[in-house]
């Protein structure tokens, strides 16, 4: 009986049939870049491909004095997960936020008025002794000094954390006001970088802002470009870090290519397997954004929407090509 040698499992060597070995060796190759996968130096006798998830994209804060990064995928906590729910949703919740930080991602965004999500998120971090790894991201939305001072305190409570990495001026509430309380509590290094959001149609507001703060959030996605106007380009120039909100305008852009495949270059270009992950790579696909925050109670959702951040982005054509598909459906 003749004994399989490793040439036997090279398909390098034996391509399939009416395949030539050099456009093999090329497809391989670059459906390897695509996956995340490190091809070996190598590359003969055999191809070895080594399968490592990729790390995510990596952003500068441009504010930062260290050069700190953050992975260009993270997690919203706006809709349910703030919602107490029966003991099976809950321990899904712990999940996503594991999976968060055990996929390679960093940011977990909040806020004082998502129901119980700072206190939800608070006792997850603690439970799961991922304070340190999770780069927390909190607002606030009130009129007057005090009741501003009043919120962010109690956020210090509920996250159960002596810092806080990222405080918003949510929707832009008394932003004049509150701005120097911010500054006040980042040189007492309790509150590391701050800013303000704001995702309503008014969003070119805080271009008023944008010399004074380190963050900013807004709504961008797919088929709501006008932040590529001002928004995106003034963040850039001015060097202010963008978390974007609502990556999929709620369900408003998955809805609309339910039952639709993802189309095959997608796939092949920048391992995009689901109008999710395309949706998330046109967005880290611009170069002004610092990390999208798709909001999710789901796991495999969140795997799934942190693999967007992995491998190739899409380039400016590719980027168009992503925005006709919603646009032609
Ligand atoms: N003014 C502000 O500052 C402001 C306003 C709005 C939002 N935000 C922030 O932005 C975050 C994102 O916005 P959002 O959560 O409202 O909306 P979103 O991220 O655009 O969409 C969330 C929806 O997408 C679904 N989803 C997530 N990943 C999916 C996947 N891979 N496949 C299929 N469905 C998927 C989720 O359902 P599942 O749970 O089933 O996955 C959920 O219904 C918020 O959570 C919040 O942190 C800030």
């Amino acid at each position: 009986m003749s004994r399989a040698t490793n040439s036997d499992f090279d398909l390098t060597a034996n391509p399939p049939q009416g395949v030539t070995r050099a456009a093999f060796l090329d497809l391989a190759v670059r459906s390897a870049g695509a996956a995340g996968l490190v091809a070996s130096s190598a590359l003969s006798p055999g191809l070895a491909l080594v399968a490592a998830a990729a790390p995510l994209v990596m952003r500068p804060i441009p504010k930062s004095k260290n050069g700190e990064m953050l992975p260009v995928v993270g997690l919203g906590t706006a809709q349910e997960f703030g919602a107490r729910s029966d003991a099976a949703s809950m321990e899904a919740k712990a999940q996503v936020v594991k999976q968060l930080i055990e996929g390679g991602g960093r940011l977990l965004d909040t806020a004082a008025s998502y129901s119980n999500a700072e206190e939800i998120c608070g006792e997850f971090m603690e439970r799961l002794s991922l304070r340190d790894k999770t780069f927390v991201a909190t607002k606030f939305g009130e009129r007057g000094k005090d009741n501003g001072i009043s919120s962010v305190e109690r956020s210090f409570k509920l996250l159960r954390t002596k810092a806080i990495d990222l405080m918003f001026v949510h929707n832009m509430i008394d932003t004049d006001t509150h701005l120097p309380t911010l500054k006040d509590y980042k040189a007492k290094g309790r509150i590391r970088y701050y800013g303000v959001t704001s995702t309503g149609g008014n969003q070119d507001e805080l271009t008023k802002w944008m010399d004074d703060i380190d963050f900013v959030e807004f709504a961008y996605s797919v088929d709501l470009r006008a932040p590529e106007k001002r928004l995106l380009p003034m963040a850039q120039d001015k060097g202010v870090a963008v978390l974007v909100a609502l990556p999929f305008g709620r369900n408003r852009l998955l809805n609309k290519m339910r039952g639709k495949e993802v189309p095959a270059w997608a796939r092949e270009e920048l391992n995009c397997h689901s109008y999710a992950q395309l949706a998330l790579k046109f967005i880290a696909g611009h170069p002004g954004v610092t990390v999208a925050i798709p909001g999710t109670e789901n796991p495999k959702h969140m795997a799934e929407n942190l693999d967007a951040g992995r491998g190739v982005m899409p380039d400016a054509k590719q980027r168009e090509k992503i925005a006709a598909l919603w646009d032609n459906a």
